[in-house]
């Protein structure tokens, strides 16, 4: 054990040495995650104060909509207490990662050629739950970041868990060199918080925000009416208001919770859907804040508010 004497910290031979190892053994992640990431062009978090907003929808379609427009795409769900992103993209949980002779993992394909690495494929099934000390889930990430061979990428979009807690800010601080961040939330007064609260965590990580999507914008009824069910507009305003992009407008629509519940890629199953068309212009506008305009810190404007 170690002891204090004297006022100073001491640490047997022992101790020393086995600190010394664990310290090893965390540099030589960090530099496999280095690695990795730095053959990847654009690595883009997603991220949202509140669950159930659509996050893991918004990130799935999002990397089906650049797929398509050719881009080299894998997602990295870093929700470990509810990994959805694999079912979106219709991988069954318990699906594995296969292994390669030098320890490291080849992350599974879905379609359009999505490559994608999650804890729920490496989980024997949907019930167990994940009942791990913040440690644990940090540590479970960073060894998938470590082992993970995604190749050469254009995105990579990494779903994060909800909030803008330590857990995510941890997870976030693991990527080096993050792109920036997109932000989702629905409409109404949820949005200022939502925006409100992700431009100051961006600010900690000093990474730019990409923009802001807000889902579930609407209901068009067949009849063609239009039904602003959590209200209108306030993203987009809090969106100017902070000078971040204002990305698109996703509507509600029955079949995207049907396809996502049974294993179906909305995005593929509905191209004609309006959904999927806003999912096609936003993944134009990501294309041009990133690779063109370059992602620009937020205007601090109103007063931000530190978690
Ligand atoms: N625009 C939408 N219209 C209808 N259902 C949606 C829409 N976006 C998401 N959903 C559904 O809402 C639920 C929550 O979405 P999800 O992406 O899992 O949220 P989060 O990742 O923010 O927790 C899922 O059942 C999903 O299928
Ligand atoms: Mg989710």
């Amino acid at each position: 054990m170690s002891h204090r004497s004297g006022g100073g910290l001491r640490v047997s031979r022992g101790e020393y040495k086995a600190i010394a190892e664990r310290m090893r053994a965390i540099q030589d992640q960090q530099m496999r995650i280095v690695r990795n990431m730095r053959r990847i062009r654009y690595k883009i978090a997603v991220i949202s104060t509140k669950g159930g907003v659509g996050k893991s929808f918004v990130t799935t379609s999002l990397a089906a909509a650049l797929a398509l427009k050719g881009k080299k795409v894998g997602v990295f769900d870093a929700d470990v207490h509810g990994p959805s992103v694999h079912k979106m993209l219709g991988l069954p949980t318990g699906l594995g990662l296969q292994a390669k002779p030098d320890g490291t993992m080849i992350p599974a394909v879905a379609p359009p050629g999505i490559k994608v690495a999650s804890i729920g494929l490496l989980l024997p099934q949907d019930e167990i739950p994940l009942i791990w000390r913040g440690a644990i889930k940090t540590r479970a990430i960073r060894e998938l970041l470590a082992y993970v061979d995604w190749g050469d990428l254009d995105y990579l979009l990494i779903d994060l868990p909800p909030g803008t807690g330590d857990e995510a800010l941890t997870i976030a601080q693991i990527i080096p060199r993050l792109t920036g961040f997109i932000v989702v939330t629905i409409p109404s007064e949820v949005a200022k918080s939502v925006v409100k609260k992700s431009v100051s965590f961006a600010k900690r990580l000093e990474a730019p925000v990409i923009g802001v999507v807000e889902n579930m914008s609407y209901y068009r009824c067949s009849d063609g009416s239009i039904h602003y069910i959590f209200g209108r507009g306030a993203a987009e305003e809090i969106a100017e208001q902070y000078g971040i992009p204002f990305l698109g407008r996703v509507p509600l629509d029955p079949r995207i919770r049907e396809a996502n519940d049974s294993g179906k890629i909305f995005f593929l199953e509905y191209p004609d859907s309006e959904a999927s068309k806003a999912f096609i212009e936003i993944a134009e506008k990501v294309m041009e804040i990133v690779e063109n305009v370059g992602p620009k810190p937020p205007k601090w404007g109103p007063q931000i508010e530190e978690e």
